[in-house]
């Protein structure tokens, strides 16, 4: 059970050192995404340790129906929002498909772009032993990477879909190998998405870096969870996920009635308009009363 109190860890930033900390304390870590400045604001003010400027904005924001398509610019613009609303929480941003992959250059200007033009204070990339060296010089460069195993969204085609990964013996040895290289190259903390339960506590008791799960059962160091799912704002909520609030209802129910108060002319009513400044009458000056007389 934790002993800091959500008003009391609002107090100061979370850093990578706060994470670590929180590790060895076993005090538990949360992760939501965010896009903009509103939502990170929320967030930020409600004491939540990480924020995640996920390529899930691919699926979310954009409405593609994979991160794939979204771009190191676009990740840039949102993550410059998303760090405007936030005074506590640590700002990942997350590298999407192709910033990172060509070449480890490549992938630390990705990384650097990230954190000088967008603000992000850390960032996150999929992949384990093959992207190993790219996290190495990441690292190297200063800036604190989080790595991402089991299910990764960027690996969608190799993988034949949005698959959980680890139920075999040989996958779950690939998941164990590539969260070990994670942690080797210098990650300061690793998702675990897409995997069954028990793996995902092997792999939390084994490493010294937090793990952030994400349909990954209850036993990692932290939760993470894509703001849309959460709070109600997709079509369709993924099994793994708790749905705290239903925020596509109220704001459907609140379009709705503002388009039937548009339609009965209820809107705007007296208090919604502007009211002309009402001039005091002239008293008639000096030359036009001795004119008068
Ligand atoms: O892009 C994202 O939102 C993510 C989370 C699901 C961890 O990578």
């Amino acid at each position: 059970m934790s002993t800091i109190s959500v008003s009391s860890s609002r107090e100061h930033r979370v850093t990578v050192r706060t994470l670590a900390a929180r590790k060895r304390r076993a005090e538990r870590i949360s992760m939501l995404t965010a896009y903009d400045f509103s939502f990170a604001r929320i967030f930020d003010q409600a004491g939540i340790d990480l924020i995640l400027v996920g390529d899930s904005l691919g699926n979310v924001v954009q409405g593609h129906d994979t991160t794939l398509p979204v771009t190191l610019d676009e990740v840039v613009y949102h993550t410059r929002l998303v760090a405007r609303g936030c005074r506590h929480a640590l700002v990942v941003g997350d590298m999407p498909f192709g910033s990172y992959q060509v070449s480890s250059e490549d992938a630390v200007r990705s990384a650097i772009r990230l954190v000088k033009e967008g603000g992000a204070q850390a960032v996150k990339l999929e992949g384990g032993l093959v992207v190993a060296d790219a996290i190495l010089r990441i690292a190297r460069a200063e800036i604190p990477v989080m790595g991402h195993v089991g299910l990764t969204p960027q690996a969608v085609h190799r993988m034949g879909g949005f698959r959980v990964q680890g139920r075999t013996a040989d996958e779950r040895a690939r998941v164990l190998a590539d969260a070990a290289a994670v942690q080797q190259a210098g990650a300061f903390a690793i998702v675990l998405e897409g995997m069954p339960a028990d793996l995902a506590a092997e792999i939390t008791d084994r490493l010294e870096i937090p793990t952030i799960g994400i349909g990954a059962g209850p036993h990692c160091d932290g939760q993470v969870l894509v703001m849309h799912d959460m709070l109600g704002l997709n079509d369709w909520t993924p099994s793994f996920v708790k749905q705290y609030a239903d925020l596509g209802a109220a704001a459907a129910k609140a379009a709705r009635s503002f388009a039937e108060d548009v339609a009965a002319q209820k809107f705007p009513a007296e208090e919604h308009c502007y009211t002309a400044v009402r001039e005091a009458p002239r008293r008639p000056g000096r030359q036009a009363e001795r004119k008068a007389r």
